[in-house]
């Protein structure tokens, strides 16, 4: 009798210190198995070892036995209990999202140098009381050419490299085909702007095979070529400044008659003569011209009862020169640190 009371004794201390070493509850299922297993469990072969004793020894031994598989059973629920909430902690600390963590910087988006410079040229225009409409890039040849008094074998075709869709359809070589659809659709007066991309097959430094114009037209009666001298000087001079001077040139367009080139004086140089000027003291700046009256006849206008002016200029020239930008291509290689720089 006192040899089992004894072992017990004993499994009861290893038991005690095996539990202490359980970190998990895979060594918790090895323990469990040892002590309570129904096939070679330790209390198990105590009960054996019960029925070998004397009869009247087996009341207290099976107590102490029992008494043993108590302590063992509640200490073994204690320790899965404790390793159940140590593991939702666990898990609870991984889902842990920590809200006094510094954020992640917003990166601010900002305009580009052609929409900065076309939404200034826009406003100028609104300010004197213009609409602004837009057309289609894709053209058909009678808008982009014909309306405007080009036919098929003028050599003013040459100077526009134009991207044929087929043989009547164009890419627009410029914004004038939006002034045959305006024309069309409204009825004098008006005043309108025309802003949008146009396509030529050209590329270096100062060209690129889409780039930006803005067209103008007024039509109304008695619309003279003052009208059209006064407002490209308050424009220009909105645009760069009051000391900008404005200087014409006699040309040709076939869709004006008078035509002429428009400069400014050099807003580097004050009209001194440098680089950017090549020394002339001038910049050509845009075209313009009183709308021709076969232009007006095409559209169903009578040119003997209205008059109007016109004129184009290109959104990349006047951004590169507002910027000091030397290369057309840095607009459209979308370099962050380039656009950056402007807004
Ligand atoms: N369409 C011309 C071009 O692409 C620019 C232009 C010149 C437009 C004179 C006009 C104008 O309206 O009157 O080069």
């Amino acid at each position: 009798m006192k040899q089992v009371l004894d072992k017990i004794a004993e499994y009861r201390r290893e038991f005690e210190e095996e539990l202490k070493k359980v970190d998990a509850f895979k060594s918790f299922e090895d323990l469990r198995v040892k002590y309570l297993g129904r096939k070679g469990g330790i209390l198990k072969s105590l009960l054996d070892l019960l029925k070998t004793v004397d009869k009247k020894d087996r009341p207290v031994l099976g107590q102490e036995i029992n008494r043993f598989k108590i302590f063992v059973e509640q200490a073994l629920k204690d320790l899965e209990e404790s390793l159940s909430r140590k593991k939702a902690e666990l898990e609870e600390k991984k889902r842990f999202f920590d809200i006094s963590l510094p954020g992640f910087p917003l990166l601010e988006g900002g305009k580009h140098p052609l929409t900065i410079t076309r939404r200034l040229i826009e406003d100028i225009f609104i300010a004197m009381g213009y609409d602004v409409a837009s057309g289609p890039e894709v053209e058909s040849d009678w808008y982009n050419f014909e309306a405007l008094g080009i036919p098929k074998t003028h050599p003013a075709r040459d100077t526009q490299d134009t991207f044929y869709i087929s043989d009547d359809v164009v890419l627009r070589t410029h914004t004038s085909n939006v002034q045959i659809h305006v024309m069309k659709t409204r009825k004098p007066p008006f005043k309108v702007i025309m802003p949008g991309r146009v396509y030529r097959k050209d590329a270096d430094i100062t060209h690129s095979p889409m780039f930006h114009q803005i067209e103008g037209l007024v039509v109304g009666e008695n619309v003279t070529f003052q009208d059209l001298k006064g407002t490209l000087e308050i424009f220009l001079k909105r645009l760069f400044g009051k000391n900008a001077r404005l200087r014409l040139r006699p040309s040709f367009f076939p869709f004006t008659e008078p035509s002429a080139e428009v400069d400014v004086s050099c807003i580097m140089c004050g009209g001194e003569g440098c680089r950017v000027c090549k020394g002339s003291g001038w910049l050509e700046i845009l075209g313009a011209g009183m709308v021709d009256p076969v232009v007006f006849e095409n559209v169903g206008y009578d040119p003997e009862k209205v008059s109007g002016f016109a004129f184009g200029l290109g959104v990349e020239r006047i951004a590169m020169l507002k910027f000091g930008i030397s290369d057309i291509r840095l607009f459209f290689d979308n370099d962050i640190r380039f656009l950056r720089q402007f807004g």
